[in-house]
This record gives structure tokens, C-alpha cells and sequence, in this order.
């Protein structure tokens, strides 16, 4: 067996962890919204349409911001279509996923919906069809009091009061050929940059995020970050990051050992978010939005193709497996290691495609194997990040040379006097023996140590078996004298939590 080490210390801040980090995304996608958040006929909808048994999953999650409409499908949209009488709504070619919109779910039931998932909205301007003229008119629409064109429409569908939108992603994905009205980076940086500015004419107290890299892969990375910023530095407040992984070729080190690209994608972003601050000697910066990110590819291989046009057809539906969620706790640590910089992040996406919750049109909802990390980072990842400085045994890898075992970072909660220790042990076959030196912490005891395990790395959860993987409260964890032990079992997921004990 081998060992990994770290230490535990408040002092050892990365930076204090913004609760929009663990946000999440609903798409007008395949059945995100229609069958997923959205089903009049269900047994358990309530007067709105909306599933109750998939709110109380997303509210059992305390989700804190849900991105919306898009994705690809921002950028053909017109919002318009989806506010006012449902009557009186078009039906329209969505022409990114290829299927029919009947736009009976708009802004103002995304709204309604947020307030019953205790939940705040980012909404994406479409920068593709469409741009700086509909942007500013939503904007007026969800946010203006009231005494305008746009405004008082609002009020006239039955809402008084302002949304109050904070966050806006001025459009999606634009550096991707597949986008509708795909740009060069000079393109959409002027288009984003004026669009941003007459925005903030609008609302001056929103905060606005630029398209970034649609991945560390596309071929205009990173001149894209550094053009489009060139343009929009000083009036956005974040830049995007979108990346899925998947194991293609059953390699499953290799496929644990992909959230080193996450780390290496977000530290090459903040550099040049910074390189850009210098050349401007600016005083701004502008943090990352991690606004896609999760594990995609099952359903790249595997999914039925479905009639062109069809209404809300099952797309993108991956079926994950446990070593899935293992990935998935490797990238959500990440994110958590890079708190300093990557202020907000949607797990992409929340419902059905790609999604922890999954649900049966007219049936029943279960939770998939990736829904419990992303429950626990949820629940004890807050306060303060720690860099909790690992040494770990490490495995060779072809594109990271060498991986370690040990994937892990620390939350210190002050205000509650907590720590939780995030940890993946990567390695297949072997118990890891993690030990920590929490001198730092006197006073401290272990609560608990949960572990997600699986005999088999391909089981998952489904409608007729949703239980196959869950997590245990049964690991050891032990703290005796300032020294924390535990044995972390083959490729697990650990939440090792600490709290001052009363005394
Ligand atoms: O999340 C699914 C899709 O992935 C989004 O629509 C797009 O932005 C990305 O390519």
C-alpha cells in the first residue's frame, strides 16, 4: 500500500470559495426543460407545470445559479418568442439540436421556476442570429422598473416587479464552426464589446461574461482569449471555460487523469486574463466562468438518432457509470483548487442531458452516480479553498507524463468551524493511506468520512436500479494528536469531514 501526505492549515488560503461555483445549466435541449424541469401532464406538477419530483432533487442539491437558455441553442434564439400567452407563441425550427421549439417554457417561466428551486438565473444574450439591439431589449424587459416599451410588456405578462437578472453571458460558443453565426475572435470581440457596453447602459450593476474557448482544444486557443479580451476587457467580469471529457478508448488511468487538462486549461486562462490587465494597465480583473464542464460521451456513441424536428427527442442522455463520478470528483476538486480565479461554474447540465437527475417522460426521476459528489461539494465545500500542499505516489501517463494517485483540496468553513477534505484515490487496485497533519486545527474531530465505492467501474444507477451506486458513511478516518489517518479504498470518491468539537 502506498501513502500520500498533505497538511492542513487555515492559513493556507487559495481564496475564498464564491458559491456560484457549484451552479448548473438547463438548455432548451432534447428533454432538459420539456420532460425534465417542465411537464404539465406529470403526476407531480404543480400549477406552474413543473415537476415536483425533480424540484425537490434540485432543491435537495441547493443549486445556487442555473445558466439559461443555452448553449448552442442561444445563439438561434429570439427571446421574444418566449414571453407572452403561450397561445400566442411561435413554434420554431430549432436548427442547433435539429428538433421542433414550441416555446411553451420562456424567461418568465425559467424565472418562476428559479424562485421554487431557491435558485438565481444566468441568462445568455444570442450573439450569433441576433445581437447588441434584442440583447439590450432583453435586458430592459428582465431587468428596467418599468415606464418603457420593453418593461411594461413585462408587467403587461403578469410581472410587476423587475427579475433582477445579475449575470449575463454575451452569447455562447461563438469560436465553434458548429455555432449558428459562428465568429472570428475579432468578430465577436467588437460585437461582444459593444454589446457589453450597451448593457451595462441598461443595468450598470450586472455582471457580464465573454465567450472564451468552447475547450483547451479548439485550434484558436488561446489567441482567442487574448483577442476577445484585447476588445472587452474593461467592460466584462468574467471570461468562459467550457470542457467535457470522456473514455474513449477504455483507458481508464488515462481517463481519471484528464482533470490535469481542466487544471492546466483554467491556470492558461487566468494568464491571460492577467497578460491582458498588464498590457492594458487595468485595474479590473476579470475572473473565469467555468459555465461547462462535466463528463460527455456515451451518448456521442451510443445515442439512437431521432427524427428531424421532433419535440423534445431524448438527446444527449448519458447514462453514467461510477468511474464517471470519479472523474466528475477529480474536475469538481479542481475547480475548488482554482477558487481564487473561477468564480462561478455550471455543471453542465442539470436535468436529462448530461445531466445528475434524471427523469422518465411521465414516469419516474433518479439520481445518477455523478449527482452525489456534486451533492457533497454542495453541502461542506464552502468557506475558504485550502491548498492542502499533497505528495502523492504517481502513475505514468502518455499526455501528463505522471498522474497522481491522490486527487484532493480542503474547504475551511470558519463561521461554522469546519473543514471537509475532498480526496479520489485513482488508483484501481490499491487502498491509498492518506495521512494529514491538522496540528493547525486543535480541537478538531473527524464527523464523518463518506466514501463512494463500486465493485465495477462500468455500474449505474437507473430508473428500474437507482440505487446500485451511493455513497456510505463508512470510511476510517481517524484523527489522534493532530494527525489525521485514513485509508482512502481503490478508486473512491472521500468527503473526510472535521468539525471543533464542543469541549
Ligand atoms: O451542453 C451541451 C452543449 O455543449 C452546449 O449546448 C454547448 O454550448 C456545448 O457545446
Amino acid at each position: 500500500m502506498q501513502t500520500a501526505k498533505l497538511s492542513l492549515d487555515p492559513l493556507y488560503r487559495i481564496g475564498e470559495i464564491d458559491p456560484r461555483l457549484y451552479g448548473s445549466f438547463i438548455e432548451h435541449l432534447g428533454r432538459a426543460v420539456y420532460h425534465g424541469i417542465y411537464e404539465p401532464d406529470h403526476d407531480t406538477a404543480d400549477t406552474d407545470g413543473f415537476r415536483g419530483d425533480v424540484l425537490a432533487m434540485v432543491q435537495e442539491l441547493n443549486v445556487p445559479i442555473v445558466r439559461y437558455p443555452g448553449g448552442n441553442f442561444v445563439s438561434g434564439y429570439n427571446w421574444e418568442d418566449g414571453v407572452g400567452p403561450k397561445g400566442q407563441r411561435p413554434k420554431r425550427l430549432e436548427l442547433a439540436w435539429r428538433t421542433l421549439e414550441t416555446n411553451q417554457f420562456g424567461t418568465n417561466e425559467f424565472m418562476d421556476w428559479c424562485q421554487k428551486a431557491n435558485t438565481a438565473p444566468m441568462l445568455a444574450v444570442n450573439l450569433g442570429s441576433r445581437g447588441l439591439d434584442a440583447a439590450r431589449n432583453y435586458i430592459e424587459y428582465c431587468n428596467h422598473p418599468g415606464g418603457t416599451y420593453w418593461s411594461d410588456l413585462r408587467k403587461a405578462h403578469g410581472y410587476a416587479e423587475p427579475h433582477d437578472v445579475r449575470v449575463w453571458c454575451l452569447g455562447n460558443e461563438m469560436d465553434g464552426p458548429w455555432q449558428i453565426g459562428h465568429k472570428t475572435a475579432a468578430e465577436y470581440g467588437r460585437l461582444a464589446e459593444e454589446t457589453a457596453k450597451v448593457m451595462k447602459w441598461v443595468d450598470p450593476t450586472i455582471e457580464l461574461v465573454a465567450c472564451g474557448s468552447s475547450g483547451s482544444g479548439m485550434p484558436t486557443f488561446p489567441e482567442w482569449e487574448a483577442t476577445i479580451l484585447d476588445h472587452t476587457y474593461e467592460h466584462v467580469d468574467y471570461i468562459s471555460l467550457h470542457t467535457y471529457y470522456g473514455n474513449y478508448d477504455g483507458n481508464t488511468p488515462h481517463f481519471l487523469a484528464l482533470s490535469l487538462d481542466m487544471d492546466n486549461f483554467i491556470a492558461t486562462v487566468a494568464s491571460i486574463c492577467d497578460y491582458i490587465k498588464a498590457k492594458k494597465r487595468s485595474k479590473h480583473t476579470v475572473n473565469l466562468s467555468f459555465d461547462e464542464w462535466n463528463v460527455w460521451y456515451h451518448s456521442r456513441i451510443n445515442e439512437p438518432k431521432f427524427e428531424p424536428w421532433s419535440f423534445a427527442p431524448p438527446q444527449v442522455e448519458d447514462i453514467y457509470t461510477f468511474e464517471d463520478a470519479l472523474l466528475f470528483g477529480c474536475m469538481l476538486i479542481t475547480l475548488i483548487k482554482h477558487a481564487d480565479r473561477v468564480k462561478m461554474a455550471c455543471l453542465a447540465q442539470l436535468v436529462n442531458v448530461i445531466a445528475p437527475i434524471m427523469t422518465e417522460n411521465c414516469g419516474t426521476a433518479w439520481k445518477q452516480t455523478i449527482f452525489y459528489p456534486y451533492l457533497h461539494a454542495l453541502q461542506y465545500g464552502r468557506g475558504v479553498a485550502l491548498n492542502v500542499n499533497p505528495c502523492s505516489p504517481v502513475y505514468d501517463d502518455a499526455e501528463f507524463d505522471a498522474a497522481p494517485y491522490l486527487e484532493t483540496v480542503a474547504t475551511y468553513d470558519e463561521a461554522n468551524e469546519s473543514v471537509a477534505i475532498f480526496a479520489v484515490n485513482r488508483s484501481l487496485d490499491e487502498v491509498l493511506i492518506l495521512e494529514a497533519d491538522g496540528r493547525a486545527f486543535p480541537g478538531y474531530q473527524v464527523i464523518e468520512h463518506i466514501t463512494m465505492t463500486s465493485p465495477d467501474l462500468q455500474a449505474r444507477n437507473t430508473a428500474e436500479q437507482p440505487n446500485t451506486v451511493t455513497p456510505q458513511v463508512n470510511g476510517d478516518a481517524a484523527l489522534a494528536d493532530g494527525m489525521l489517518t485514513a485509508n482512502l479504498p481503490a478508486a473512491s470518491w472521500n468527503v473526510i469531514r472535521l468539525a471543533k468539537s464542543a469541549g
